[in-house]
């Protein structure tokens, strides 16, 4: 295929202005975002104009388009039918976290890429940032030893109205797939899996609201307890509602060493290492790595993942972080949630056998009961 491949962008809302950011800050010649699609056509002429892409007013019309690629970048609960309608247009598909809320959706959207023999990947950003590639190269050299014990962070300060509106499909059952388990989490499960080179075992959830939403807006704070299959205890604590600029934490704790990292930080990784190859062995040790504070993260993080999918498109390879990663990220957040409800340790067959029976849908229903509500106790300064 000819460079560069061009991609129209559905969906012209906060991520897609990270990802076009991101490609004005490097020159490079094997990606070029050309075409736009929104359904709010205020949002498309603003963002089209600011961005000098070809607007198209009708999703039909960007997808017979010449264009390479989609990047899907709308609201979760559009992901399945808007993916679908673009494999099924020939076009390669990159589409934002979290794959789909269901593991049917997931499944649906897997087949028709699949079908159309189109490049399919879901835009996990923290797979694909510098930061956790360095943790993932010392793990992959045995610095840490076998990981034992991790600790994990993310805390987000969304918008107030995006939790209160209850017109804002933000956090929603419905249109969000829940809370911050759905939204935030699964950058956890994506992350934590493919460090470890591992797959979760059990789980248990505890899942509260800090603002006083709608019951039809899932959790904005959650704390996961994860054992994973070769035994590493895993703790992912997240919040929606924390006033810092946001920010993700990750500690690992190996029979070798220990990793800090903190994205807040200009340099995000410390190591500590007692294998003998360690760069300095018995002492912390700072590596330079490409990062940035937030927004720079986000930034550097998408332009290496979008850059990933123009080259698996251009060398047809298959993307790193496949459809099934992905689908296993949203199998620990909706385990995450059966685990809520169920007030107990859950087992990922668990998972799977109310999959057979069920469509994972129903995991939504009576979710709000599992929820506790902390807002009655609090001031929040808004
Ligand atoms: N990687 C990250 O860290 C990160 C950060 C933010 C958002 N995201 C993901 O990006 C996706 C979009 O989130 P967002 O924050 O940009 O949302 P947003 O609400 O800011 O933007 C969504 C856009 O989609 C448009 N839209 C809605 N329905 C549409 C339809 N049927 N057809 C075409 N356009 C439609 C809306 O008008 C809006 O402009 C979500 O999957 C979200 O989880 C990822």
């Amino acid at each position: 295929m000819a460079h560069p491949i061009n991609f129209g962008i559905i969906g012209c809302g906060d991520a897609a202005i990270f990802h076009i950011t991101a490609f004005k800050r490097k020159v490079q010649e094997k990606l070029e975002f050309v075409a736009a699609h929104d359904i709010n056509s205020r949002t498309l002429k603003r963002f089209s104009r600011a961005h000098k892409l070809q607007p198209y007013m009708k999703l039909q019309d960007l997808l017979e388009s010449d264009i390479d690629a989609v990047l899907v970048s709308v609201p979760h609960y559009l992901h399945e039918e808007i993916v679908m309608k673009a494999a099924n247009a020939g076009k390669h598909v990159l589409c934002e976290k979290p794959m789909a809320r269901t593991l049917e959706g997931c499944d649906a959207m897997i087949q028709a890429t699949q079908a159309a023999g189109v490049k399919f990947m879901i835009a996990e950003n923290h797979r694909f940032l510098p930061a956790h590639q360095c943790i993932k190269d010392f793990i992959d050299d045995g610095l840490l030893g076998d990981i034992f014990l991790i600790r994990s962070y993310e805390g987000a300060y969304c918008d107030p109205k995006q939790f209160l509106n209850p017109e804002s499909w933000h956090f929603c059952y419905k249109e969000g797939g829940g809370g911050v388990v759905a939204d935030q989490g699964v950058h956890k499960f994506s992350t934590i899996n493919w460090l470890l080179n591992d797959s979760v075992d059990s789980i248990t959830c505890w899942i509260g609201k800090a603002y006083d939403s709608p019951n039809n807006k899932g959790e904005d704070n959650a704390i996961i307890l994860v054992k994973y299959r070769r035994g590493t205890m895993v703790e992912i604590t997240l919040s929606s509602t924390t006033l810092h600029p946001l920010t993700n934490k990750i500690e690992l704790h190996g029979t070798k060493g220990t990793i800090f990292e903190d994205h807040s930080w200009e340099k995000p990784v410390q190591i500590y290492s007692n294998h003998p190859n360690a760069e300095e062995v018995g002492k912390f040790f700072t590596p330079d790595v490409e990062h940035g504070p937030f927004p720079q993260y986000y930034l550097i993080s998408a332009f290496y993942e979008d850059m990933h999918f123009a080259e698996c498109i251009l060398e047809d390879r298959e993307p790193d972080f496949t459809p099934l990663h992905a689908k296993d990220a949203v199998s620990g957040v909706l385990l995450s949630y059966l685990a809520a409800k169920e007030g107990k340790r859950i087992h990922m067959e668990d998972l799977i056998n109310f999959a057979n029976e069920n469509d994972t849908e129903l995991i939504f229903q009576n979710l709000d009961d599992a929820i506790q509500k902390n807002y009655t106790e609090l001031k929040l300064d808004f």
